[in-house]
């Protein structure tokens, strides 16, 4: 009357197709960002956890600052000053000096494109060395 090997094989299929989403996710699913953090300075304007929420809200801050009231220095939560600059002060050499390995990371993994360096300077970054040409 039954079949085993057909009931097996049944099950085996009904599995893999109900599992389906997991495995097929596990190899589709992009590596989570891979953030590097400033070597020299430990501290950012405002806590760690501050910033990876609000970041673009203080960067709004800080362009209405200087933009609208020509009001260029900032009192961090720790009383230190700072001058109001993505380029100068965030992305200065002692702190984001790699776009491509902080801000990037972050805003590939989540589809976001700010529209900042349109206009505002990237920090230069070495390009990747290029196997030598032969002749
Ligand atoms: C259309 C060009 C343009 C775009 C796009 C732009 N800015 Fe600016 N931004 C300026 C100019 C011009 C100033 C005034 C520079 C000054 O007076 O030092 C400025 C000033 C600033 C300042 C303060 C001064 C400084 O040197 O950083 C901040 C912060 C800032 N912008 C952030 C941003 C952010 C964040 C974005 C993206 C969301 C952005 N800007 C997009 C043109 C632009
Ligand atoms: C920890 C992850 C992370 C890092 C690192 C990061 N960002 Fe972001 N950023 C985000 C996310 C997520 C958003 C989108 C938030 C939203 O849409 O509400 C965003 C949005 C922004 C926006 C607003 C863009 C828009 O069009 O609304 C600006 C400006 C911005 N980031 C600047 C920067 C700069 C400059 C750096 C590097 C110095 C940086 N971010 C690093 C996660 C990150």
């Amino acid at each position: 009357m039954y079949d085993g090997g057909k009931i097996i094989t049944g099950i085996i299929i009904g599995l893999a197709l109900l599992t389906f989403p997991i495995w097929y996710n596990l190899g589709a699913a992009p590596k989570p960002p891979d953030i590097k953090l400033p070597v020299k300075e430990k501290q950012c304007v405002q806590p760690k956890a501050y910033m990876r929420t609000k970041h673009m809200q203080v960067l709004d801050l800080w362009r209405d600052s200087v933009v609208r009231v020509a009001q260029r220095s900032y009192v961090a939560f720790n009383g230190v000053k700072y001058d109001m600059s993505l380029q100068n002060t965030c992305m200065s050499a002692d702190c984001h000096a790699k776009k491509t390995e902080f801000c990037d990371q972050c805003h590939n993994y989540t589809g976001v494109v700010p529209y900042c360096w349109d206009c505002h300077i990237e920090p230069k970054e070495k390009p990747k060395e290029k196997p030598k040409e032969k002749h």
